[in-house]
């Protein structure tokens, strides 16, 4: 076989990348091939950041072309191995991101213990603060933000930018808001598997006209399974936030968060964990504090992990309130304000 570029090119086709079960050349993985007299040198472009195949298929290119032209080395570099902030726009998905700072994302193991609820009123801090922020309702089966906005019948517009399609956020109070539910109906979407809820995901934060952000929260679906990972390494996240409530069932899974983001593989800094229900308040008694899920359950967790622990927030019925109604509790007391601006600043210590 004589040493050329189609030749290697040939071989190279020969290689299928397990995740997308399509050849490494077919999937433009392969730049720079570079032939000298008894060296081979090429590129690896892995198909996305922290590709888990990307080592496995390397050493399968170095094996195949070194069997068939035995007298030359093999060099492979491999490119973008984690993109940072400022080469984002490397691909037209993240066209939309190339003038965010940071991203990070609100999860929670379990379910119903507040992360829209947190998403939405830490958006607003900050938003208020002067930070250009936007929030991506990223629960695709329980999308809550447009209601917790008050904006659940908008209907963002397209717009056109530098020949690139993107949507156009929707704005509330101050923040720039993307939900699945602005397109599509709840019983639809509870159908899609991980992978059509993912490329739609993949749509919303990525095909979204943000402009330039301070900050873009993305307030995952409950769990820690297949959407997670994939969003937090398609997203470059720059750090997660936990939230949990005090009670042995949420702590457990909070835990599995911490260790699912905590790996090697998947290594987003954890910026700390929230408290959410720490206590309940009545409002005719607002001294009186009922641990009725139990007490300092999330700060102890956080001092176990080493993470740092962000707030702890009461149960008041007045953030359910303001959530139904579509007023972030930040906007309708004081109270609350201070709430989430103790959270903010605890946040934005650990983003800087
Ligand atoms: N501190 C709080 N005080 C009172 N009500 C709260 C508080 N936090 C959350 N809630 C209420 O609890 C319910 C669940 O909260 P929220 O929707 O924010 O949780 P979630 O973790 O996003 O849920 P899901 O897993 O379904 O997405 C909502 O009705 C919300 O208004
Ligand atoms: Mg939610």
């Amino acid at each position: 076989m004589n040493l050329n570029k189609e030749n290697i090119l040939a071989l190279l086709e020969e290689i299928i990348h397990p995740e997308f079960e399509k050849n490494i050349v077919e999937l433009g993985m392969i730049e720079n091939i570079d032939i000298s007299d008894n060296e081979i040198s090429f590129s690896i472009l892995p198909k996305r950041q922290q590709d888990p195949f990307a080592a496995s298929i390397k050493k399968k290119c170095e094996q195949l072309l070194s069997e068939k032209f035995s007298s030359v080395t093999v060099k492979i570099t491999e490119r973008g191995k984690r993109q940072n902030t400022a080469n984002r726009e490397q691909t037209q998905t993240n066209y939309a991101l190339k003038d965010v700072k940071h991203i990070v994302a609100i999860m929670s193991g379990k379910g119903g213990v507040g992360k829209s609820t947190i998403s939405s009123n830490l958006a607003v801090t900050l938003a208020n603060r002067g930070f250009k922020t936007g929030l991506t309702d990223a629960d695709i089966y329980g999308p809550s933000i447009p209601q917790m906005f008050g904006v659940q019948n908008s209907q963002p517009m397209m717009v056109k930018v530098d020949d690139i399609e993107l949507i156009e956020p929707v704005e509330s109070y101050g923040v720039k808001l993307m939900s699945i539910s602005f397109f599509i109906n709840h019983a639809e979407a509870l159908i899609w598997r991980a992978p059509m809820a993912t490329s739609a995901l993949r749509q919303l934060a990525g095909g979204t006209y943000w402009g330039e952000l301070d900050f873009l929260l993305i307030d995952f679906p409950p769990g820690t399974g297949d959407i997670h990972i994939t969003m937090t390494q398609e997203l470059n996240l720059d750090g997660i936030i936990i939230v949990t409530t005090p009670q042995p069932v949420a702590l457990a899974d909070a835990i599995r968060g911490i260790n699912m983001f905590g790996h090697e593989k998947i290594n987003v800094p954890i910026l700390g964990l929230v408290e959410n229900m720490a206590w309940f308040t009545p409002d005719e008694l607002p001294e009186n504090r009922y641990y009725i899920f139990g007490m300092n359950g999330g700060k102890k967790l956080a001092a176990e992990k080493q993470i740092p622990f962000l707030a702890e927030i009461p149960i008041v019925q007045s953030i359910r309130q303001s959530g139904d109604d579509g007023i972030p509790a930040v906007c309708t007391s004081d109270i609350q304000a201070k709430v989430f601006d103790e959270l903010a600043d605890n946040f934005l210590k650990q983003i800087k």
